[in-house]
């Protein structure tokens, strides 16, 4: 049986639980590159385990920790690190990568895996000046990977390209597959220093428009972002999302949006459609 790793890292809007509907999308299309514009935490890319893969993300630090995992990271970390002075320590040792322009090395790959693991939530903010500065988190324990670990993701990853920046900057080939995970179209996202505002959501589909090949697109299902998708020609399929909306106290679940353009609609088997 072919084991697929989990993401390694705590992603905000990991879409782990989009596999099993984006599995059947990809089916047919195994034969092509698949080009994840804002592959974040992997989930996507790890589920469907292409041969070809372009990976980007505009979060430079997300990136160099691949490319470290991909040359073979033999970190070791142990619980006991959990624990708050050497978090600060550590926080103000990847800073200082930062501000020297240093943050490509070895080491602050594994910094920043040690703190997306240890810190608030997984969150990857950070300040005007570009330093992170999510604090830690409130867990009992933490159980980090080991080395083995580290190193399985070395094979996984072999033959995929990442390379970070804006999504505008991928260059795309004809036949490519995308699937595009955007920030979700809610006010104060912030997932790298730039925020993805309302012009972005409208830049990115004006981009997919020059592609030819399969595209598939998933965000929150806001008014907005439906007419835009309707707009633009594509085909629409609505998921209950795993999360719930909290704010004003509706503990209904969120819709998510699937957009689909240059493929067909699969049939959906609506007992496999609640997918938590
Ligand atoms: C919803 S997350 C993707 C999650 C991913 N599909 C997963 O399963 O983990 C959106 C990602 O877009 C990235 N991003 C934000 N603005 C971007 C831009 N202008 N170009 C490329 N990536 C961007 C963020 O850093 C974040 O990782």
């Amino acid at each position: 049986m072919n084991i697929v790793p989990k993401p390694p890292l705590k992603w905000a809007g990991g879409k782990r639980w989009l596999v099993p509907e984006l599995k059947k999308m990809w089916q047919t299309h195994q034969h092509r590159r698949l080009v994840e514009p804002f592959c974040g935490g992997l989930a996507v890319t790890l589920g469907l385990q292409p041969d070809t893969a372009l990976l980007n993300d505009i979060n430079p630090h997300l990136i160099n920790f691949y490319l470290h995992l991909q040359q073979g990271l033999d970190a070791t970390i142990t619980s006991e690190e959990f624990e708050k002075d050497i978090f600060y320590a550590r926080r103000d040792r990847f800073n200082g990568y930062i501000l020297n322009g240093q943050e490509n090395t070895r080491e602050s790959a594994v910094l920043f895996y040690y703190l997306n693991r240890s810190c608030f939530n997984g969150l990857c903010r950070f300040n005007r000046k570009g330093l992170f500065n999510v604090p830690i988190g409130s867990y009992k324990r933490v159980k980090y990977m080991v080395k083995e670990e580290f190193l399985a993701y070395q094979s996984v990853l072999s033959n995929w390209h990442f390379q970070t920046g804006d999504f505008e900057d991928v260059e795309l080939q004809s036949d490519d597959f995308i699937y595009a995970d955007p920030p979700y179209d809610v006010d104060f996202t912030s997932y790298a220093q730039e925020d993805f505002l309302w012009d972005d959501q409208k830049r990115l589909i004006k981009w997919l428009a020059q592609h030819d090949g399969p595209v598939v697109l998933s965000n929150q299902a806001t008014d907005r972002i439906i007419k835009l998708y309707k707009e633009a020609g594509y085909e629409l399929m609505f998921l209950d999302a795993p999360r719930r909306i909290s704010s004003d106290g509706d503990r209904s679940p969120a819709k998510e949006v699937l957009a689909l353009r240059n493929i067909e609609k699969p049939v959906s088997d609506p007992t496999q459609m609640k997918l938590f």
